[in-house]
């Protein structure tokens, strides 16, 4: 699947690695991008790029009866991106409510699935069409004080290969990204080195024009991978161990950000 020409929407459009999917996206040579975002105003930014090229969309991705509306209203798209998530440093036990734990899961799980339903019959209409994830690698070595987190990005990504089943045979490649810590807002409580929003982007769009369906776009995302398949086991018993040596191994690698 070729990006140049091609028609992409982009959710969390406005800031952090949305907004660097967009310009990667313009270096590529899209044709239109739909750059959504939770209000119109935080997109301008995004928009003054490329007034021609972005046409910004104002969208909730938990708001189901929206991404209907927006979908109804967009006869082509080529390349959906699942960019749009959530944070959840809460505790599972205690606290007040469930309310954070159950936002992550709207947003990163729930949120990716209903644009998918609503926007699958859209892609089934082009030529080459895809959908991109954007996971972690919290969702397949738990996180600690993330659970909420790395639970939602779990999900989501079963949720992309039931998606990459059910959508091969109308031609839809499905692309989930399993970043490390990137240097965004939501990776800035976090004291390690990190990957830029433009690498990332740039390392999906080349996964995604190579027809790959997986991609570990930063060195901490591949340390984290190997540990994965080398390790299952130390993987599944003591997560917060194999990642407090991974992190130790990271900040003796690289200065941290
Ligand atoms: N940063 C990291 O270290 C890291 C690592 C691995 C994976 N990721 C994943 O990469 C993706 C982008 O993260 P980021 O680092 O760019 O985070 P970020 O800087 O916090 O930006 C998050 C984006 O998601 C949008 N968003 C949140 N809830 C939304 C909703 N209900 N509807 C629509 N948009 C919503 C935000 O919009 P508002 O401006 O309106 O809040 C913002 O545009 C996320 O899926 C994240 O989980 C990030």
């Amino acid at each position: 699947m070729k990006i140049e020409g091609a028609s992409v929407l982009v959710t969390g459009a406005n800031r952090g690695l949305g907004k660097a999917f967009v310009e990667e996206l313009l270096l590529r040579g899209a044709a239109l991008i739909h750059a959504s975002g939770r209000d119109l105003e935080s997109l301008e930014a995004v928009s003054a790029l490329d007034r021609d090229r972005i046409r910004p969309v104002p969208l909730d991705v938990t708001d189901a009866v929206g991404i209907q509306e927006l979908a109804a209203d967009t006869p082509t798209l080529d390349v959906l991106i699942n960019n749009a998530g959530v944070d959840c440093p809460v505790p599972i036990l205690g606290g007040d409510d469930m309310a954070d734990l159950r936002r992550a899961m709207e947003v990163n799980y729930f949120g990716v699935l209903n644009m998918s339903r609503a926007f699958a019959p859209v892609l089934a209409r082009s030529q080459a069409s895809a959908i991109i994830n954007l996971g972690s690698m919290a969702g397949f070595i738990h996180v600690a004080d993330n659970t909420g987190y790395s639970a939602s990005k779990a999900a989501q990504l079963m949720l992309s290969q039931g998606l990459r089943g059910q959508l091969a045979g109308q031609g839809t490649q499905v692309l989930q990204v399993l970043p490390g810590f990137i240097d965004t807002d939501m990776g800035a409580r976090f004291p390690m080195p990190k990957a830029s929003a433009r690498s990332v982007a740039a390392a999906a769009l080349d996964a995604l024009e190579a027809g790959e369906d997986l991609v570990l776009p930063d060195v901490f995302a591949r340390m984290s991978y190997d540990a994965f398949v080398d390790r299952p086991d130390e993987v599944m018993r003591k997560p917060e161990a194999v990642i407090g040596a991974l992190v130790q191994r990271l900040m003796a690698s690289q200065p941290a950000t």
